[in-house]
């Protein structure tokens, strides 16, 4: 069974998706972590996040079991993620790995922004969960002063809207609702209401 998972940043896929493959006993892959992963190593070296080639080599060697979420995860390299997520030849190399990882057994929750459009058209259940951008930045705020990291309301919201932008407005992939997808806005629910909603969606479908 595969479960696609797509949305913009901060909507809750994440926590939904990690805890509907734990419900129904599947893998799970977040797979902005595959660009984040990307755009740090870029930004380690020091090169521009527009490097094609090196960008390529270095999703060529990407080893999923070996990316860092608590690094990765940081707010800035959300920012430079969405930044290398346009150039196409990068995408074909990461979609090829998030493929594979999809149909090795039992099957998994891939969560990410073209989940349902590219990576797996045919998932047996595409969720798409949005929350209105007040609500994400702030989700998306607490988070990180919950990390013990200042965070400012209005400048999170700033970067959410320019991400928005920038990850529905490309032309490879762009973040959209798959047809058959269907919609889950969580912006009046809280966690555990929104994991109730989607446990019902998957249950139905796998039924019908
Ligand atoms: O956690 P958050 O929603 O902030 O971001 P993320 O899911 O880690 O994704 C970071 C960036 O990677 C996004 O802004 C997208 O530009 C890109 N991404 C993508 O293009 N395709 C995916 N399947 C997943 C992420």
């Amino acid at each position: 069974m595969i479960i696609a998972i797509d949305g913009p940043a901060a909507s809750g896929k994440g926590t939904l998706a990690r805890r509907l493959a734990a419900h129904f006993g599947l893998r799970h892959l977040d797979t902005g972590l595959t660009y984040r992963a990307v755009a740090a190593a870029l930004l380690v070296k020091g090169l521009p996040l527009g490097d094609e080639a090196v960008a390529v080599e270095v999703a060529r060697n990407l080893d999923l079991a070996q990316m860092d979420k608590s690094v990765l995860s940081a707010h800035e390299i959300g920012e430079a993620a969405s930044r290398v997520a346009v150039l196409g030849e990068l995408r074909n190399e990461l979609v090829k790995l998030q493929q594979k990882f999809a149909a090795t057994p039992p099957g998994a929750v891939l969560d990410g922004r073209d989940i349902g459009t590219v990576v797996c058209p045919n998932a047996d259940v595409k969720l798409f969960v949005t929350a209105s951008v007040a609500a994400r930045a702030r989700r998306r705020t607490d988070e990180i002063l919950s990390k013990g990291k200042e965070a400012d309301y209005a400048s999170v919201l700033e970067d959410l809207k320019r991400r928005d932008a920038r990850d529905s407005g490309r032309t490879v992939a762009p973040l959209k609702q798959a047809e058959d997808a269907h919609l889950l806005d969580t912006t009046e629910m809280d966690i555990e209401s929104a994991f109730k909603a989607a446990v019902d969606i998957v249950s139905r479908a796998r039924l019908s």
